[in-house]
């Protein structure tokens, strides 16, 4: 693939506050047109990564590259192809939605004033944008600033935590809108803590943790790699016995009468082999479907998200 397919690369990328570090030796590569899911447990990084991308925040060593382009010497101009949905938007509280975007369109890359009824409209607020921000709800809030990040029609959205906040019927409607936004063609980065909302929404998802990747893939692929299977067998009992001896199974757990074993999806004609010999028999044994959500939890070895 051509290299000016890649919208974002980082090389090495790290970043220190004093004794911590926040972003360690981090190569990223999101391609064009991908929705690109950046996950990890609090305090991973993700932010941190995000402003460097941004400039908001100086690399302590490292390089960023946009559309080809060093983000250190070419900041203004790769700013021009990308938008910001912050978890924290800044608006005028007292100006209408309206008049709140046509600040920004002033200061923003092009004067894009002409784009504000549209950018509205796809937000789905063109009714209530001369209502004053202060009397907006969470959601409404949350898509101005969506409506914001696409006034100048970047290629290329970053999204930190666009949900945070927001209700159920909320959280559908940004996730319908970054499926809309990369059904155009948009680029997009997303920073969620939602892990079902990542595993519906994104194509590409990297996992961090300290500072460092440590899952990359497709959902699918990385919900592959969980090493989960599932059996019932005659004698439940003599079989958590046996299996519990073996040091090449990582766990033996029970949900009802189901045996659930983390072990390597090779290991099956062991696991049979072991039991027959001992006069258990099997009358199932697959894969158990993982969510991302429990893959995450196994690699982070973070406990509860919620
Ligand atoms: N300006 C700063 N000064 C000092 N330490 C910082 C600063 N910004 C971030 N850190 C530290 O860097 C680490 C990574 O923080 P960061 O905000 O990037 O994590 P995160 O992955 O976004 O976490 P969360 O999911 O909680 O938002 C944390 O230990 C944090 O305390
Ligand atoms: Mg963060």
């Amino acid at each position: 693939m051509a290299s000016n397919d890649i919208v974002v690369k980082t090389e090495h990328l790290t970043k220190t506050f004093g004794k911590i570090t926040a972003v360690n030796d981090l190569n990223l590569e999101v391609r064009q047109g991908q929705i690109f899911g950046f996950l990890g447990p609090n305090g991973a990084g993700k932010s941190t990564t995000i402003s460097m991308i941004l400039g908001l925040v100086t690399p302590t060593s490292g390089n960023i590259e946009m559309f080809g382009l060093s983000v250190k010497n070419h900041l203004s101009d790769v700013l021009c192809y990308t938008g910001a949905v912050m978890d924290n938007p800044g608006f005028y509280p007292y100006l209408s939605g309206w008049d709140n975007l046509k600040v920004l369109a002033r200061i923003s890359c092009q004067g894009k004033e002409d784009r504000i009824d549209k950018v509205l409209h796809m937000v789905d607020l063109a009714d209530r944008s001369q209502d004053k921000f202060s009397n907006y709800s969470q959601g409404m809030k949350q898509r101005l600033a969506i409506a914001g990040a696409l006034l100048h029609d970047p290629k290329f959205i970053i999204f930190d935590e666009p949900t945070n906040g927001l209700d159920p019927a909320g959280m559908k409607e940004i996730r319908e809108l970054i499926i809309d936004l990369g059904q155009q063609g948009k680029t997009i980065f997303l920073n969620s803590h939602l892990l079902h909302e990542v595993e519906q929404v994104c194509d590409h998802v990297v996992i961090i943790k300290k500072g460092k990747v440590i899952a990359s893939g497709t959902p699918d692929e990385l919900i592959k790699h969980g090493n989960t299977l599932q059996l019932q067998v005659t004698d439940t009992d003599k079989a958590l016995v046996l299996l519990k001896e073996q040091d090449w199974i990582t766990s033996v757990t029970t949900e009802d009468d189901v045996i659930i074993l983390k072990v390597s999806p090779e290991r099956a004609t062991d696991i049979s082999r072991l039991l027959a010999k001992n006069d258990v028999f099997l009358s199932e044994m697959k894969a158990k479907n993982d969510s991302l959500e429990s893959i995450f939890l196994e690699l982070t070895g973070e406990e509860a998200v919620d």
